[in-house]
């Protein structure tokens, strides 16, 4: 417990109104739960948008990692006709989670990024972030589509398997370092003008 000395005062330019800010927990009546007063739908739908983005991550990636590094090294040791015979029964089954997770990825991704974009308004690195995040996760969308589908177009990539899995993993784990940065982080508080300077100007 620390005594309200620690308080902050400060004021948003152009305004005369003081704004006090506890800069610790101080004993007044703060909540902890910045959430607690919102409607209970609200922190519902925050909460299954971020478990599904997250639950999807984890299954996308665990299930490429695990191509990358167990499947296609231990289905090359097989005879060529029974190795066509798994890859087209393995490629069959993961597509559907394939398409399904980046739909999901998708909804719950731009759900989050509407929440969270106005108490972000003003931060420049979060949305550069963010942004590059969005465009490499496209990156993502499209390998693990074009490794799992029939195009002609992108037959080439098929071929070379193994090299596009590992770029789209390397890709992977670049946006979780990036979401998990932007994460921890904090909140962005504007700059405001000490009260001092404000009182100056006034004069
Ligand atoms: C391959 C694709 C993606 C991966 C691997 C990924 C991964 C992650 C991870 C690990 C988190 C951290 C969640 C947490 O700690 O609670 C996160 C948060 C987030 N993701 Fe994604 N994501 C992907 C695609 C997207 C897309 C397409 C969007 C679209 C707009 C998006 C928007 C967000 C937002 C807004 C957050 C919250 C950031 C914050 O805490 O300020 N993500 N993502």
């Amino acid at each position: 417990m620390i005594s309200c000395q620690r308080l902050a005062i400060v004021a948003q330019p152009g305004h005369r109104l003081l704004v006090l800010l506890p800069v610790s927990d101080c004993p007044l009546p703060v909540s902890s739960f910045p959430n607690q007063n919102l409607m209970d739908t609200q922190l519902l739908l925050d909460t299954i948008s971020r478990v599904v983005h997250v639950g999807t991550v984890i299954i996308l990636a665990g299930g490429s990692f695990f191509m990358w590094r167990v499947l296609l090294p231990s289905a090359a040791e097989l005879p060529d006709a029974e190795h066509d015979r798994l890859r087209a029964a393995v490629t069959g089954r993961w597509k559907k989670f394939v398409h399904a997770g980046i739909a999901l990825i998708l909804i719950s991704g731009f759900y989050n990024f509407a929440r969270l974009v106005p108490a972000h308004k003003g931060d420049s690195l979060y949305h550069a972030l963010l942004g590059t995040k969005i465009m490499l996760a496209f990156g993502v969308f499209f390998l693990g589509s074009a490794l799992v589908g029939k195009s002609k177009a992108f037959e080439p990539l098929r071929q070379n398997r193994g090299r596009w899995l590992a770029i789209l993993v390397a890709l992977l784990a670049v946006i979780v370092a990036i979401s998990g940065f932007v994460k921890v982080r904090g909140k962005y508080v504007p700059p405001m003008t000490p009260v001092a300077e404000l009182s100056a100007d006034a004069d």
